[in-house]
């Protein structure tokens, strides 16, 4: 996949990586933290964990440790070397990331196979057919009993009005990349039958899935009071332009 489109993505996410965690990550770690609730009850095998489009190794973070080993794939240099820091940060040392396109990379290692493979924020990056393609290979990547985490924007969603106020005095409101970038590549939200068509096309079933509104919270580590305040406005507001949907083999 060394097209343009590629050529462009991999560009601008060497360009953002220096403030990816700070606009994009930190601002919705605990909304998704609530995406995945009760997910990871769900893993099978606990050896092997793959993370595709690793970007600063946000499921890496999240998962890496309930494995014995992991590996994030990623074409963007720029993104990896944050999340080798982010990793050495917290004592992650079982990770190993890897620069490769991230197509190409499952489809070499034919023989490998893992116990979770991750691949959250990336599809809608990819272009159409590739996403049939990626899932097709994954599903031969999975372990017995192994497990597919996929999570994006999905088209056709309006968001509720106290969604919209709550997120514009929240950190993803007010904080911006800053500066000039390389080109932004092409991105749009998923539509969702034809995600779904290209899961059952590639053998998956869901497992578990959950749907919300894309949010943030007014502190990276958000307290009790608005914690609770987020998990009552999500139950209040059913439906979502973010699905996350934990896969297995049909
Ligand atoms: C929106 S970020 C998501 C990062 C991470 N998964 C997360 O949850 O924060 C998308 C990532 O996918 C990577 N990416 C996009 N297309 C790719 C491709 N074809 N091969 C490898 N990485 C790719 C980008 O470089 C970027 O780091």
């Amino acid at each position: 996949m060394s097209n343009q489109h590629y050529q462009i993505d991999q560009r601008y996410h060497d360009g953002i990586a220096g403030q990816y965690d700070h606009v994009v990550v930190r601002p919705r770690g605990f909304p998704i933290e609530l995406l995945f609730e009760r997910f990871d009850t769900l893993f099978c095998g606990r050896q092997r964990m793959l993370d595709l489009g690793c970007g600063t190794g946000h499921m890496l973070l999240r998962f890496a440790r309930q494995f014995r080993a992991a590996m994030g794939v990623d074409h963007s240099q720029g993104m990896l070397a944050r999340a080798a820091e982010n990793l050495s940060a917290v004592g992650i040392d079982n990770a190993i990331l890897v620069q490769a396109d991230l197509l190409q990379f499952v489809q070499q290692q034919s023989r490998s196979q893992f116990d979770l493979i991750t691949c959250v924020g990336v599809l809608h990056h990819l272009q159409v057919p590739d996403i049939a393609a990626l899932l097709s290979a994954l599903r031969s990547r999975l372990s017995p009993g192994g497990r597919i985490l996929l999570a994006e924007p999905i088209t056709g969603a309006t968001e509720p009005p106290a969604i919209s106020a709550w997120n514009r005095q929240a950190l993803g409101g007010t904080r911006d990349f800053v500066g000039e970038f390389p080109q932004d590549p092409d991105e749009a939200p998923l539509e969702e039958s034809a995600w779904r068509q290209a899961i059952a096309g590639a053998g998956l079933v869901s497992v578990a899935e959950n749907r919300m509104w894309e949010c943030s919270t007014s502190e990276e580590f958000p307290n009790t009071a608005e914690r609770e305040a987020l998990r009552q406005l999500i139950a209040a507001h059913p439906g979502g332009n973010i699905l996350a949907l934990l896969l297995g083999a049909a």
